[in-house]
């Protein structure tokens, strides 16, 4: 899982659809973290990845995001875990949030997870700075982490329309520090470098995800 708790109302909403003919989508599952822990399901789990994943179990369409390959009002559930920040950014326009909608069934949902980057206890700030230094490793692949403010933005300028429903949690799981300390670790490390920084202040205050927020946009009932 890649958030825990999660929140009350996506719970209920996952109960509710827990059918054999209910679809989830799982876009952006990377390694499928985020349903794992919630397996089995009865419901029919689909799950997409622009990449196939290194490891992990899950079975992977291998498609864009943006445009799923799927029918309009087909899906009665869409997860986006830590994918919206990665595709939002150099267009900083949501239009594909249309595509989502348009594949729910009537009474379907989209929920939206994200990291929350403006909470700052040392360890969580720790984690915002290696998201950053990630970003400058991988340029064109990651988004920098977006603020529950800034989506709110998106949403009061009309970009993705406005029946959301948004909400805040505490991320309780604890991130690999050791996979973490080592990956910073694997071409050397400077004296004085920015790694070298990043790794005294991981040794010092530790790695914590911090907060995350979460939006929820429903089709009409039928
Ligand atoms: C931070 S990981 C999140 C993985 C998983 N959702 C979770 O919460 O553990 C982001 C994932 O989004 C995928 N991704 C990024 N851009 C994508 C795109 N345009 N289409 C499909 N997947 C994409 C990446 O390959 C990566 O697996």
């Amino acid at each position: 899982m890649s958030f825990a708790p999660l929140p009350k109302v996506f719970l209920e909403y996952l109960e509710d659809c827990n059918q054999p003919s209910a679809r989830i989508l799982d876009l952006g599952c990377g390694d499928g973290d985020f349903f794992t822990p919630l397996l089995p399901l009865k419901a029919q789990l689909i799950s997409l990845d622009r990449v196939k994943p290194q490891v992990g179990t899950s079975p992977i369409l291998v498609a864009d995001a943006k445009h799923p390959p799927f029918r309009p009002r087909s899906m009665d559930l869409i997860v986006a875990a830590n994918l919206f920040r990665h595709i939002l950014f150099g267009e900083m326009k949501a239009d594909f949030l249309e595509n989502w909608c348009g594949l729910l069934r009537p009474g379907g949902a989209l929920f939206l997870f994200e990291d929350e980057p403006t909470v700052f206890p040392p360890a969580a700030r720790n984690y915002g700075q290696v998201q950053d230094f990630l970003l400058r490793l991988l340029p064109g692949e990651r988004g920098p982490l977006l603020a529950r403010a800034d989506f709110e933005g998106l949403i009061g300028r009309g970009t993705v329309g406005s029946e959301w429903v948004l909400g805040l949690g505490r991320n309780d799981l604890k991130p690999d520090l050791e996979a973490i300390q080592s990956l910073l670790s694997s071409n050397g490390v400077a004296p004085g470098s920015e790694v070298s920084q990043l790794l005294r202040a991981l040794d010092q205050d530790g790695l914590a995800y911090g907060d995350f927020w979460w939006a929820c946009w429903r089709a009409d009932s039928a």
